[in-house]
């Protein structure tokens, strides 16, 4: 079963339309909504924002639910000159920038016995990146796509100072909430991730209402390339749709 996790409602609304859906479960909180979409069983679910209800969310998503891969899919915000608002970024990299241990002499956003950066899975990267290039000349979308090292920390960005820093410090193209917090959890667990955003602002002064203009566009086509990359999956095992909660 994959787990497809959105901070938001309004990314999750178009998930939950299309997808087949049988019976939900609340825990912690989260509502756990689990039925089929394209041919493979899911479990859709919003955490909330931030890195511990991510963490949460992916805790009991690989615990409780058995889920054997992850992807967590929204909004980012761009930090690099090339990346304009629309285009997705998907993480071959994600990086907790607000963990500071620096003054133990450790480099910023190190974890302890964890990797700085860790590493989203190839193979469903590969997947996204096919799957976006088929949705592009689809819908025929202007939108690139960027694989790179999404920065996370919980913090809504819209400075120009830290933009930069985040740039040079972990070399991130895009920076979002959630992330690093699914990464270290599936990590830990040795289940694979990847996530896919779309840029809604370009983490400048005017990010916060750049963002809330583009929650319904864009949560359109990470849809899509999330159906897509569904499509082009194989289905692991179709007993798996009929598996009890
Ligand atoms: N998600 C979308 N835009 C963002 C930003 N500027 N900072 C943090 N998370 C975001």
């Amino acid at each position: 079963m994959i787990g497809i996790i959105s901070a938001l409602d309004e990314e999750l609304q178009l998930f939950l339309d299309k997808a087949d859906i049988g019976k939900s479960i609340v825990q912690s909180q989260i509502t756990f909504h689990f039925g089929t979409l394209e041919g493979h069983a899911i479990v859709l679910l919003k955490c909330g924002v931030g890195k511990v209800n991510a963490a949460i969310a992916t805790q009991l998503l690989i615990d409780r639910f058995g889920v054997d891969s992850i992807i967590f899919t929204g909004m980012a915000g761009g930090l690099v000159p090339y990346i304009k608002k629309q285009d997705i970024v998907i993480s071959n990299f994600v990086v907790q920038y607000d963990v500071d241990l620096t003054a133990f002499g450790r480099r910023p956003g190190e974890i302890p016995e964890l990797s700085r950066l860790i590493e989203a899975n190839p193979n469903l990267i590969k997947s996204a990146r096919k799957a976006f290039d088929t949705y592009k000349s689809e819908k025929s979308i202007k939108s690139n796509v960027i694989v790179g090292t999404i920065a996370c920390g919980d913090t809504f960005v819209s400075d120009s100072e830290k933009i930069q820093w985040l740039q040079t410090e972990f070399g991130a193209v895009a920076v979002e909430m959630e992330g690093g917090a699914v990464g270290q959890v599936c990590q830990m667990n040795n289940v694979p991730f990847v996530i896919i955003r779309i840029i809604s602002d370009v983490a400048s002064e005017t990010a916060a209402s750049e963002f809330i203009f583009s929650l319904e566009d864009a949560s359109k086509t990470t849809f899509g390339i999330v159906q897509q990359m569904l499509k082009q999956l194989p289905i692991k095992d179709k007993r798996e749709l009929f598996a009890k909660a």
